[in-house]
């Protein structure tokens, strides 16, 4: 039976990595709802103009996000997938999805987007506010040193050399705004499976939530 899935966790806790292997065994539409908050943000970004809730407000009024089946990213229809994985639009993307007309906006579109279901879907507050119904709720996490590491070894894989102390400060700061802004935060929903992947490999989450999804 084709189910909807939510993972939820803090930054880098491997919520995508995870989900798009478990897509591709179910044969199910991977949704990457952190694509979405960071597309508003590389629009903010890429205006050149301060956070303002007006200027956000008129930015998301006429915004156009798409995620195609290969999880690219579509801004206004022009491919943004890459992008928007800059440690500045990480943290943009946290800093404008504090605000209730932003959140509106993306909740109403993610609930269109799993409506047909064989969905497994990310985020922070997939299972508690976007699909509170969901069949499986995962909360996956992991310890802030071991997804700093994580982010670091991908860095370096791409060439890119940062400091993994900076690394640590830039994901435990998104982890704060995130668990502590007053709209739908990071939160386990209390129907939700905890895997913690401090120690585990990502194959084995894989399984987990597979065994789970049966
Ligand atoms: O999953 P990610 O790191 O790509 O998400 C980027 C930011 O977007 C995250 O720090 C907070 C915000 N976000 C959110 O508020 N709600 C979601 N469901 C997904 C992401």
């Amino acid at each position: 039976m084709e189910k909807i899935i939510a993972v939820d966790g803090p930054a880098g806790a491997g919520k995508s990595t995870v989900s798009k292997i478990v897509a591709a065994e179910l044969g199910y539409t991977y949704i990457d709802t952190g694509a979405m908050y960071r597309a508003v943000g590389l629009k903010l970004f890429e205006s050149s103009k301060p956070l303002t809730e007006n200027f956000l407000a008129e930015i998301v009024a006429d915004i156009d996000i798409k995620l195609d089946d290969k999880a690219r990213v579509f801004l206004d229809g022009h491919e943004v997938t890459q992008k928007i994985r800059t440690p500045e639009i990480s943290k943009l993307a946290s800093d404008i999805s504090k605000f209730g007309f932003v959140r509106k906006k993306l909740t109403d579109l993610q609930r269109k987007m799993a409506e047909r279901g064989a969905v497994i879907m990310d985020g922070r507050d997939i299972g508690t506010q976007v699909l509170p119904n969901a069949d499986l709720k995962i909360f996956l996490t992991a310890s802030l040193e071991e997804r700093a590491r994580r982010r670091f070894e991908e860095l370096q894989l791409k060439g890119q050399l940062e400091d993994l102390n900076d690394i640590k400060k830039e994901i435990a700061l998104r982890d704060k705004q995130d668990t502590e802004r007053e709209i739908a935060p990071l939160k386990q929903a209390d129907d939700a499976v905890l895997i913690d992947s401090t120690n585990m490999a990502i194959e084995e989450v894989v399984e987990k939530i597979l065994a789970l999804a049966k």
